[in-house]
C-alpha cells in the first residue's frame, strides 16, 4: 500500500513552510516529504495547482449522539467532516443523557470506531448533566478517552465551580473548553442587541452578556494555571480581552467559527431562522475584530460549532427557533473565499488555524506531516467552485444561512490513515455504489 502526492503546494504547519513537493505515504503513515519522490508500485495522485495539508481538525461540532438522533448521529456527522475535508472533529456532549462519564465516552469513542469516518475525540461534561451544581467524574472520563471538558452550550455560571473543574483539568493536563455567557445578562435574547434588534423588535444578548464570562474565565485560568480555550468568540471586546491576557502569558487559547467571521446581525433582517445561533451574529465592528483576531493570532482555531437541528425545529417563529446552524461542509470554502481570497489569512495561517493549533489544544498527535504521523492528509483545490447546496450535505442538518452563496476554494480529498475517503466532493463509499 503506496501512495505518492505528486506536485501539490504541501501546506506544513510544523515546518511553518508552503512549497511544492511530493509525500510518499507507506502503510497508511507519512513515509516521505520531499522533491521528485519514486517508489515502486506506488499509486500516484496528481495534486498539482492544489493545496496539500494535514487532515483538517474541527474542535467544535455536536454530533447529537446519544439521544438527539434525529438531529444528526456519529455515522452522518462524521461523513459530513469528511465531505467538508476534515479527518478528527472534537464532539461535544450536550446530548441526552449529557456525556458526564466514563461509560458514555467510550460508547462515543465505539459508535466513532463501529460506524464513524473520520476520528472522533469526545468531549466530556465539566458538571454532571452539564447542569452547573457540581463536577463531573473528570478523571474517570480523561482516562476512558476525554480530549477536553466543556458544558459547552450551557455556562458554568458559578464561578467557584469553574474554578475547582480548572484545577482537575489542570492536574489531568486537559483544555477546559469554555462557552462564555452570563445567564443573567442574555436569557431571553435570540440575537445580538444593538440597533438591528431594536428595528426587528427581538430581544437582544448584549456583546457583554460574553465578555463578562470570557474574563472570568482568563483571570481563573490564570490563577489556576489550567489551559482555557474559549469557544466561539464573537465580539471586538473578547478580541481585546484575549489579547491582552496572551500578552500577560496566561494559558488562553481561543476559536471563530466562520459565520461569526462571514456574517453580521444584519443577516437577521429575513428572520431566517439559520442566522439563530448563539453566541449571536454581531456587528460590522466585531466581525472585523475576529478576522484581525486570527490574522495577529489573539485567535488561534477555527471551528465550526456545526449545530444540526432538524427542519421542523427551525421552521418557528425566530424567538422560538433553537439556536445552531450547520458547519461542517461550508467550513473550507468560506475560510478560503472570506479570509485567503481576500488577503486576511495565508494559506498556511488558515491551516495553522484548523490542524496544528487545535491539536495541540486537544493534544492529540495530528496536525502535522512529519515521516511516522499517520498519513491524514487534505487536499483543497483553490479554484474549485460551487454555490452551497445544503441537498448535497452528508449532515441531517440543512440549517445553514449559506445556502445559494457561491464559495472558492474547497476540500478537494480527505484522506485518513492513507485511505481516500472523499474525492471531488463525493465520499468514496458513495463513488464506489455507482
Ligand atoms: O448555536 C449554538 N448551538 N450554540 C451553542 O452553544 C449550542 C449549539 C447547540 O447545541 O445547538
Ligand atoms: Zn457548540
Amino acid at each position: 500500500m503506496k501512495l505518492i502526492i505528486k506536485g501539490g503546494l504541501v501546506v506544513d504547519p510544523v515546518a511553518g513552510s508552503a512549497t511544492i513537493k511530493d509525500i510518499l505515504v507507506v502503510e497508511g503513515k507519512i513515509a516521505e516529504t520531499g522533491a521528485n519522490l519514486s517508489a515502486g508500485g506506488a499509486v500516484v495522485l496528481d495534486a498539482a495547482g492544489r493545496l496539500v495539508a494535514p487532515g483538517l481538525i474541527d474542535m467544535h461540532v455536536h454530533l447529537r449522539e446519544p439521544g438527539f438522533e434525529a438531529k444528526e448521529t456519529v455515522y452522518t456527522g462524521t461523513r459530513a467532516a469528511a465531505r467538508g475535508g476534515f479527518t478528527t472533529v472534537a464532539c461535544m456532549p450536550n446530548t441526552n443523557p449529557v456525556i458526564d462519564n466514563a461509560a458514555l465516552i467510550r460508547s462515543i469513542i465505539n459508535s466513532a470506531r463501529t460506524g464513524g469516518l473520520v476520528q472522533v475525540c469526545p468531549v466530556g461534561a465539566i458538571t454532571r448533566g452539564s447542569r452547573g451544581e457540581e463536577l463531573a467524574e473528570m478523571g474517570d472520563m480523561a482516562e476512558a478517552g476525554a480530549a477536553a471538558f466543556s458544558d459547552d452550550g450551557m455556562p458554568v455560571s458559578n464561578a467557584g465551580l469553574m474554578r475547582r473543574a480548572m484545577q482537575y483539568a489542570k492536574m489531568l493536563d486537559k483544555a477546559l473548553i469554555s462557552h462564555s455567557e452570563e445567564k443573567s445578562l442574555s436569557a431571553g435574547g435570540s440575537m445580538h442587541e444593538g440597533y438591528i434588534s431594536t428595528i426587528l423588535g427581538l430581544k437582544g444578548i448584549s456583546a457583554c452578556a460574553e465578555e463578562v464570562m470570557v474574563a472570568r474565565d482568563i483571570l481563573l485560568a490564570e490563577e489556576t494555571g489550567c489551559r482555557v480555550h474559549i469557544a466561539h468568540v464573537s465580539t471586538a471586546g473578547s478580541v481585546r480581552l484575549l489579547q491582552e491576557a496572551k500578552a500577560r502569558g496566561v494559558r488562553v487559547s481561543a476559536e471563530a467559527t466562520p459565520h461569526h467571521f462571514t456574517l453580521t446581525d444584519e443577516a437577521v433582517m429575513g428572520f431566517d431562522t439559520n442566522t439563530k445561533v448563539n453566541p449571536p451574529l454581531r456587528t460590522g465592528a466585531d466581525l472585523a475584530a475576529v478576522r484581525q483576531g486570527l490574522a495577529d493570532g489573539t485567535i488561534d482555531v477555527i471551528a465550526t460549532d456545526h449545530a444540526p437541528h432538524t427542519a421542523e425545529e427551525k421552521d418557528v417563529e425566530y424567538e422560538r427557533a433553537p439556536f445552531g446552524l450547520v458547519g461542517l461542509e461550508t467550513a473550507v470554502g468560506l475560510v478560503w473565499t472570506e479570509l485567503v481570497n481576500t488577503g486576511v489569512l495565508t494559506p498556511l495561517q488558515a491551516i495553522t488555524c484548523m490542524t496544528l493549533n487545535p491539536a495541540r489544544i486537544l493534544g492529540i498527535p495530528k496536525g502535522t506531516l512529519e515521516p511516522g504521523a499517520d498519513a491524514d492528509i487534505t487536499i483543497i483545490d483553490p479554484a474549485l467552485a460551487e454555490v452551497v447546496d445544503p441537498a448535497k450535505f452528508a449532515s441531517k442538518g440543512r440549517n445553514t444561512p449559506f445556502a445559494g452563496r457561491m464559495l472558492k476554494g474547497l476540500p478537494w480529498l480527505t484522506m485518513i490513515s492513507g485511505r481516500i475517503v472523499m474525492r471531488g466532493g463525493v465520499l468514496e463509499e458513495e463513488n464506489q455504489q455507482q
